[in-house]
């Protein structure tokens, strides 16, 4: 479907200000269309000097009420409309008067009321704007006629070239509309009327005076907006809160009068809802992040005194017990770390690692030498499946620097000890595979019978905990030996 501009380019003889202009005034025009309850077409003349063809006119723009059923199913836009059939738009044209009549449209069985409105721009009529009145639904209520006088002093406007505003659109995504809830505002201030949503929403804000006849200020609502929309004749927007819980957008459009401004509507709409959706938001993110925060901070207090009693300990069995209990929990520590910092159901996994890396370099006192290689990666966890891990991978690490390399004497030697972790992801499963070139497993090694403390603790979070599963084998290389661990987990188990 083309565009009005590429319509208005190819058919008409506008030029691009024009265009542009009659583009801000379509941008607009949704609020027209609410405050009349009509439909609305946009008619410019046939550049048809080609075919000396009668004057015709090409709808470069339609619009349906928003509170109202449409009048007409079809799409207008790009459509000729024969300057016979439409004598009122030709009228209107060439006075550059707003006629008021009846028309007769193809596919409406009735003749219906129309109004057409001149759209003068830079002193000259450049379009009609047609509003096409459906029935109405018994004698207009009072808003109703409200509306209709509002809708009368924006149509005055729209031929003084005084609407749409050069400042800025009136309608549109995220704006209030005319449903939400409308005050209008006299020349010096004072409120006209409220529709019921209107009333409604100053209740919120806790005013229950009636409104009538006073300003916003007089009733104690510091609207800086409204003041400065009467002054400048500007559109303009501000949202009032009241409390944690109720904020109301306010946005007013200017009436102007002979340049004068004359008054204000105020559509209001009642925003708390998405704003308190937005805060929960913001307040729950900031909530867990701080708790990861915390849950760290008291980790590691727990690790140091873990360090502490160590010291003061002279039973070298008591001192090294304690050492690997304040190494475990501050691998922990370093996950409610990584998700301090970007909380949420999931984390990147390979900042774990780097940390843990760290960690066990840092805490192992290795008489011999050990490098610590990272392969791959793992991407982004869910915490649930992170933190576990995390633990299971700190000890597998910690024994291959603690147990592998025991036979192989102090830093004299010239066996280099390497310990690779291969990270991978494989049929939704996280893959972690620890190697060492160490001494390997003892023949009467069992994963399945450790009594010691550190497999039992990755035994019970891998399979119990994590449904995964894990090997320990001893692999030969051409240069000697080492030990092979497989750990993979189900990465969308439910755990
Ligand atoms: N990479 C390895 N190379 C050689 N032996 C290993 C390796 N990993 C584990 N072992 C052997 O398995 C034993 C059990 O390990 P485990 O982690 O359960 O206990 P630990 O490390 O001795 O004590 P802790 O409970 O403090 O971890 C170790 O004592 C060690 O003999
Ligand atoms: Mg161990």
């Amino acid at each position: 479907m083309a565009t009005l501009a590429e319509l208005a380019n190819q058919r008409t003889l506008l030029d691009e200000p024009t265009i542009d202009h009659l583009l801000r005034l379509t941008a607009s025009w949704s609020l027209l269309s609410d405050l009349s309850f009509s439909d609305m077409l946009m008619m410019a003349r046939v550049d048809d000097s080609a075919n000396n063809a009668e004057d015709n006119f090409v709808v470069l723009g339609q619009m349906r009420p928003n509170n109202r059923s449409t009048l007409i199913n079809d799409d207008l836009v790009g459509t000729t409309q024969r300057s016979i059939a439409w004598p009122l738009v030709r009228l209107s044209f060439e006075s550059g008067t707003r006629i008021v009549g009846e028309a007769k449209i193809d596919d409406v069985a009735d003749v219906i009321p129309v109004w057409c409105v001149p759209v003068r721009f830079s002193g000259r009529i450049v379009a009609i704007m047609v509003r096409l009145q459906g029935p109405l639904r018994g004698p207009a209520s009072l808003y109703e006629q409200a509306y209709l006088s509002i809708f009368e002093r924006l149509c005055s406007m729209v031929a003084d070239s005084t609407f749409p505003y050069r400042e800025q659109d009136v309608a549109g995504p995220g704006l209030p509309r005319v449903g939400d809830g409308i005050i209008l505002i006299d020349g010096r201030g004072r409120v006209e009327f409220a529709t019921p949503n209107a009333t409604n929403a100053l209740h919120r804000l806790g005013i229950y005076a009636p409104a009538e006849g006073r300003t916003l200020r007089e009733l104690g609502l510091k609207v800086r907006v409204v003041e400065r929309s009467l002054e400048f004749g500007m559109p303009a927007m501000e949202e009032i809160d009241q409390g944690h819980d109720v904020a109301i957008l306010f946005h007013c459009v200017p009436l102007l009068e002979h340049a004068e401004v004359s008054g204000v509507v105020v559509l209001m709409r009642d925003v708390s809802d998405l704003r308190q959706l937005n805060r929960l938001v913001l307040n729950k993110e900031a909530a867990v992040r701080e708790v990861h925060h915390r849950v760290k901070n008291n980790l590691q207090t727990i690790s140091s005194l873990l360090r502490l009693q160590a010291r003061r300990s002279d039973e070298p069995e008591t001192r090294i017990a304690l050492g690997e209990a304040e190494r475990r929990v501050r691998s922990i520590a370093v996950v409610h770390e990584v998700l301090s910092r970007e909380p949420g159901e999931e984390v990147v996994f390979d900042e774990i690692v780097r940390s843990l890396v760290l960690l066990v370099e840092d805490t192992v006192l290795a008489l011999h030498p050990v490098e610590i290689l990272v392969n791959g990666e793992l991407g982004t966890l869910s915490t649930d499946l992170a933190t576990p891990l995390a633990v299971a991978l700190a000890e597998l690490l910690t024994n291959a620097v603690e147990h592998a390399f025991t036979e192989f004497g102090g830093a004299a030697n010239d066996h280099v000890g390497v310990v690779t972790l291969n990270l991978y992801q494989e049929d939704d499963h996280a893959i972690a595979e620890i190697r060492d070139n160490g001494r390997g497993l003892g023949r009467d090694f069992s994963l399945d019978l450790p009594t010691s403390l550190g497999l039992s603790i990755v035994r019970d979070i891998i399979r119990a905990q994590l449904r995964g599963t894990i090997e320990m084998t001893n692999v030969a290389y051409a240069d000697g030996g080492g030990t092979f661990v497989r750990v993979s987990v189900p990465l969308n188990a439910r755990l």
